[in-house]
């Protein structure tokens, strides 16, 4: 009987174990999202693909970027992958007037400076380290996201500084909470969200955006990472105002995006 009790106790132990090491991957399996995962070529015309061959299809021209990498070993934190980098890109080819909550190293600031048209303007917002004094973390942020902040707050020059292009980006050294938007209202044609990852920090530049944003423009967000703990409040924020807009996640990256039709 001992014997019995004995196996099956270690039985016990062994599931989990295994449920607790797998408790990511078992939580992101369950969990459903309720935002609708599209096609790149729905969010714009830009990137439906020319028809090489019937077995091949490549990009237009509207697509082709000027784009740069960082080796490894240089450590750029916060940093978007090379496919979300193309795609917003692309997107920064046919806006005039841009927007980024974000800026940390200006990866995607001088890449929206490098292939946006040569009259547009882009405004980045982002913390100083002197400035992290006036960020208190919310009752509803995640403690992850809050440290994450606060690491990547670290840059007061950025990849673009002293280049031909700086001239084009206008950096604003502020917190978003005390940022004023009406000044820029439905100006936009694109704003990229990637900003603090806190609920609140999330919610304001959202609600920011949503304001300036012009007809047609588009709204995107970085780090929709279901499962992901720093991502935690992105992701329910996003699903959170899906209920009032119409909001999409792009297949094979961690954007959503919002179109103001
Ligand atoms: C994930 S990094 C941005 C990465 C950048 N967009 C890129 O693609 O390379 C987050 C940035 O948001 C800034 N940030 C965080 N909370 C902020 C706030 N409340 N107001 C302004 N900037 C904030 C941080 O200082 C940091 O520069």
């Amino acid at each position: 009987m001992i014997y019995y009790y004995l196996i099956f106790i270690l039985l016990t132990l062994n599931i989990s174990l295994v449920l607790f090491i797998n408790k990511k991957k078992i939580k992101n399996y369950l969990f459903k999202s309720k935002i609708e995962t599209i096609n790149l070529d729905k969010l714009d015309d830009i990137f439906i693909n020319n028809k090489i061959d019937n077995k091949l299809y490549g990009p237009k021209e509207d697509v082709i970027i000027k784009s740069f990498c960082i080796s490894a070993n240089n450590n750029i934190v916060g940093m978007t992958s090379d496919y979300e980098a193309w795609i917003i890109s692309s997107l920064s080819k046919i806006s005039n007037n841009i927007f980024e909550f974000g800026t940390c190293s200006g990866k995607t600031t001088y890449l929206m400076a490098l292939n946006s048209p040569q009259n547009a303007k882009i405004t980045t917002l982002t913390l100083k380290p002197e400035n992290l004094f006036d960020i208190k973390r919310g009752q509803f942020d995640n403690k992850k996201s809050f440290r994450n902040l606060i690491n990547e707050s670290i840059y007061e020059k950025f990849l673009f500084s002293n280049t031909l292009y700086e001239n084009k980006i206008n950096v604003i050294f502020e917190n978003s909470l005390n940022f004023n938007e009406k000044k820029y209202l439905n100006f936009f044609d694109l704003i990229f969200i990637d900003g603090g990852h806190t609920y609140s920090i999330v919610k304001n530049d959202s609600e920011k955006s949503f304001k300036m944003l012009k007809q047609n423009g588009i709204i995107l967000w970085h780090d929709f990472v279901p499962g992901k703990e720093s991502a935690k409040n992105v992701v329910k924020y996003i699903h959170n105002i899906s209920e009032k807009k119409n909001i999409f996640h792009i297949k094979n990256t961690s954007l959503c995006y919002y179109r103001n039709y």
